[in-house]
């Protein structure tokens, strides 16, 4: 594993062994054992959008491993002026040890990898969000024990959560139900991939179809950063069917739980009382974020 670019690259080995040395992490921290496995070693952190978790987890992650992070914002970078990512990839990979970056095309963060000579992190892209997913299959696995038998179903956008969700899930052996309004599917490339595992997949536009005997209920934002404009339009399509309230959760299992990546709408996607119910898997999830990227900057930049 040489970046971490989409959910698509990983092997469902590479996936497994980030969650181990996840868990293994976050009981270090807990126990107060030090872990300085990145010492002297520092990330370039490029900022297209806002973030709040991205942002402080990465930082924080990078100094209890021993290294140092950078914030970059492309408001300051030459990049942010037009300088080309070719050129952006050979001049930091002279400085840094690593690179995350949360941008709007995949083909930005492929090209970093393509032209410098470090580990590429995703932070987000309007595409995927992996390292949400890592930290979302970290929590799934700490709350169920396993994902042995487990069905996941996503509500809303067929959005970057929902690309990387629908890879990530099924690579586990998960069974996968997603229910995107007609118009907004899930990225072509992501529903092919979904298509090689028969009936562990469906799409529909059918929250309650999507949402029976589910395990794990998890919706985002209807509108995501960059289609602030489409907001209004899109909550017309989404208001009233698209959110995990009381009524769906009926549908899903007894015991099932929900995951939000958080910034949440409450009243839009998700109800307000769902996600209080269910606050200490989300904040774990939220947690989690920490632990999943410190194995993935260990797994990268450890030499
Ligand atoms: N879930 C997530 O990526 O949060 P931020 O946008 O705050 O980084
Ligand atoms: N789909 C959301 C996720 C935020 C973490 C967005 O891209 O804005």
């Amino acid at each position: 594993m040489k970046h971490l670019l989409k959910m698509l690259d990983l092997s469902t080995e590479e996936i497994f062994s980030l969650l181990n040395l996840a868990d293994q992490l976050k009981y270090e921290q807990k126990h107060g054992i030090q872990h300085h496995r990145l010492k002297g070693k520092t990330l370039g952190m490029i900022f297209q959008k806002a973030s709040t978790r991205t942002r402080v987890s990465f930082e924080t992650g990078m100094y209890q491993l021993g290294g140092y992070a950078l914030f970059l914002s492309s408001n300051d970078l030459q990049i942010g002026r037009g300088e080309p990512v070719q050129d952006t990839a050979r001049v930091l990979s002279r400085y840094l040890d690593g690179i995350m970056i949360r941008t709007f095309e995949q083909k930005e963060v492929e090209d970093l990898a393509k032209y410098g000579s470090i580990p590429i992190i995703n932070g987000l892209t309007d595409f995927c969000h992996p390292c949400q997913i890592l930290a979302d299959l970290m929590t799934i696995r700490e709350f169920k024990g396993s994902f042995q038998g487990l069905k996941m179903c996503y509500v809303g956008d067929g959005n970057n959560m929902a690309n990387s969700l629908i890879v990530g899930c099924l690579k586990v052996g998960m069974q996968v139900s997603v229910a995107c309004p007609d118009g907004y599917h899930p990225d072509p490339a992501v529903l092919e991939f979904a298509k090689e595992y028969g009936d562990r997949f469906l799409l529909t536009s059918d929250v309650m179809e999507a949402a029976k005997n589910a395990d794990v209920m998890i919706t985002d934002v209807w509108a995501s950063m960059g289609q602030e404009g489409e907001a209004k339009a899109r909550q017309e399509v989404f208001a009233g069917t698209y959110q995990i309230n009381r009524s769906l959760m009926e549908t899903a299992k007894k015991d099932a739980m929900v995951l939000h990546c958080l910034p949440a709408h409450r009243g839009e996607e998700i109800a307000e009382d769902v996600f209080e119910a269910h606050a200490d898997e989300i904040f774990e999830e939220a947690e989690n974020r920490l632990h999943a990227q410190k194995a993935v900057l260990v797994k990268l930049m450890e030499k």
